[in-house]
């Protein structure tokens, strides 16, 4: 690779990084902002925590190891497991997070948006079909599709904003670990945020907008309003790592009946809705 490249490399990833026009979050004005989650204000991000009592554990992230076990009654056949500052405090204003992917073959995470980040997909195991659609008002290329076949090795960048999607078209379970360039990346899922909005969206706006009828709309509303509200709830702690932080996995299907309230504390793991 010629110096030259190299340079040009360097000065995108400079301005990528550096560019207070194109970053994702804003610039921290502290080196570390380790959150505070126990307080309610929220401003870009949470309150700091005392930097005097910060430790090299904070820095570690020990959630994103094993793989999501994906029930039958998960609709997508897929989990993600996430690492955003929530779930890792010490990710506060720093302006990344991580994601863990796992889908079962023929699995699917559903068409959706990240409205503060770009993300990279990098997959560790199997092979993936990803893409993602330019926006409709694109000048040169509006709702054009952009996908392929991306397997274990190798990674699929995904503009900011950009509806998008990963399907496991492999014969074995399929993993990616997924960098974000925010703290908190927001993900909106079509499926959800139209058909699962709580309160519903009018029916007859919706079926005139997919110019279909409006009873075939009013099941997509049923099945999807039951999962609205277990969408991130469900929080899980690893075994065999007490030190991890609590880890917030998504896993559709299967804890519709989960209790409310404080967490539940087993051996095993943690779990609660918290709506
Ligand atoms: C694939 O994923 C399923 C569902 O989570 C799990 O039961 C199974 O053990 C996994 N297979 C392998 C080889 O890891």
């Amino acid at each position: 690779m010629g110096p030259a490249f190299c340079h040009l490399v360097l000065l995108t990833m400079f301005i990528l990084v550096a560019s207070p026009v194109q970053a994702a979050d804003p610039d921290p004005l502290q080196d570390f902002c380790i959150a505070d989650l126990s307080q309610k204000s929220f401003l870009n991000g949470y309150p700091c925590k005392d930097p005097t009592t910060a430790k090299a554990e904070d820095f570690i992230f020990k959630g994103l190891k094993d793989a999501s076990i994906i029930s039958d009654e998960n609709p997508w056949g897929a989990a993600a497991t996430l690492a955003f500052a929530r779930h890792w405090p010490a990710l506060n204003t720093l302006g990344v997070a991580l994601v863990r992917l796992d889908l079962i073959p023929g699995g699917v995470i559903a068409p959706h948006t990240h409205n503060l980040a770009t993300e990279i997909v990098f997959v560790t195991a199997g092979e993936l079909y990803i893409g993602f659609v330019a926006n409709s008002d694109d000048v040169s290329a509006p709702n054009k599709l952009f996908a392929g076949m991306v397997k274990a090795g190798e990674a699929f960048v995904i503009p900011r904003g950009l509806v998008h999607f990963q399907m496991n078209k492999g014969t074995i379970n399929a993993s990616t670990i997924n960098f974000l360039n925010s703290h908190n990346p927001g993900i909106s899922f079509l499926p959800l945020t139209l058909f699962g909005a709580q309160p519903a969206v009018d029916p007859a706006l919706l079926a005139r907008s997919f110019a279909v009828d409006q009873t075939s709309l009013t099941d997509l509303a049923v099945f999807w309003s039951a999962f609205s509200n277990v969408f991130v709830n469900l929080v899980i702690k690893q075994r065999n790592t007490p030190n991890a932080k609590e880890i917030q996995r998504w896993v559709l299907g299967q804890s519709v009946s989960l209790p409310r309230g404080p967490l539940q504390a087993t051996n095993v793991h943690l779990e609660y809705g918290c709506r």
